[in-house]
């Protein structure tokens, strides 16, 4: 444990809330935000599931929501960006429209590893994705009175606007029953803090046959130096490290995700587990965690789809 996370943990006790959480992802630039739309949209396709929705909500956009501009510009007719934090958020929305337009317009390579060297999931071929957006499906989406009327109804903004942004959500209600295709969140589901609740309302959120895609990281976040020294931590010292910020990191493991979207209505489609041996053994950690199988305390990362149960 450093003193320095400690510090950190005990400054948000004092400072106000507005001034913690200060990073919000890396969704400023418009290549990241094509970058995590198309690698969800390329696993949709890869479980066998619709790709064309035309609702769509995202959870934990962060500074942009640049990805639900891809969304549209790629043929959705509605999106949804829901976070705890009302960040600045980009303010030049349709610069970066057009930046992520241009793009697909290009059928740009799929941004990878070299440019941003965390991101995820990993995809077999970095290729524009032509054999879900075919030569025809991208003629209508990118045509141009399309995308000026999309431009014009986002910069009007209001309940015609074909984006949404709420922030602070708190609970189901943000969002009408039913009325979204495709969920998705890339590096959220790690910091929300009533995965239940968060989960049950995709749960509600979805039409029929609808499903969410998540990337969700389980490492430490700059809370100990070993990937999984959050674990590591009693729960009383973890409640002073997480202090009063908005949000931290949740320390659910894989397990605790994959029983929640199943405890929500959820049947888990697509599962890719990122494994790693190293870090602290398993004796090491904090009693609650020293019973995780051997799987679950190496899973230091997850990609998975999930579909209404009743789909
Ligand atoms: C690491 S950032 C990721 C942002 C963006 N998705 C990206 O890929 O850059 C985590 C985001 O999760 C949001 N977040 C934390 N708890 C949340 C919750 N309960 N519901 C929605 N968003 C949440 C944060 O405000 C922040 O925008």
């Amino acid at each position: 444990m450093s003193l320095y996370v400690v510090a950190k943990g005990l400054a948000s006790f004092v400072l106000p809330a507005a001034l913690t959480n200060r990073g919000g992802g890396r969704t400023h630039s418009a290549r990241y935000c094509y970058s995590v739309y198309l690698r969800h949209l390329v696993k949709l396709a890869e479980a066998g599931l619709p790709t064309a929705p035309r609702a769509v909500a995202e959870i934990g956009p962060g500074e942009s929501v640049g990805a639900g501009l891809a969304a549209l510009i790629a043929g959705a007719e509605r999106y949804v960006g829901l976070d705890v934090k009302h960040y600045a958020l980009r303010p030049d929305t349709l610069a970066l429209f057009d930046e992520i337009a241009a793009l697909f317009r290009e059928r740009a390579p799929i941004p990878g590893g070299a440019e941003f060297p965390t991101i995820k999931p990993e995809l077999r071929d970095d290729a524009f994705p032509s054999r879900i957006l075919g030569a025809d499906r991208m003629a209508r989406a990118l045509d141009p009175a399309r995308l000026d009327a999309l431009r014009r109804r986002i910069a009007a903004g209001g309940a015609e606007s074909p984006l949404g942004h709420i922030a602070p959500w708190h609970d189901a209600g943000s969002v009408e029953p039913g009325a979204i295709d495709w969920i998705f969140s890339q590096a959220v589901m790690e910091h929300v803090d009533d995965l239940a609740l968060t989960y049950r309302a995709c749960r509600d959120w979805l039409a029929p046959g609808g499903a969410m895609s998540h990337q969700i990281d389980l490492k430490s976040h700059g809370t100990a130096s070993a990937w999984n020294g959050h674990w590591a931590y009693s729960d009383a010292m973890w409640r002073v490290v997480r202090g009063r910020r908005l949000y931290l990191i949740n320390r659910a493991p894989a397990s605790a995700h994959r029983a929640a979207m199943r405890a929500a209505g959820f049947a888990i489609v697509a599962d890719s587990p990122v494994i790693r041996r190293d870090g602290l053994a398993k004796s090491r950690l904090a009693a609650r965690f020293r019973g995780l199988s051997d799987d679950d305390a190496a899973t230091a990362g997850l990609f998975a789809i999930a579909r209404r149960a009743d789909a």
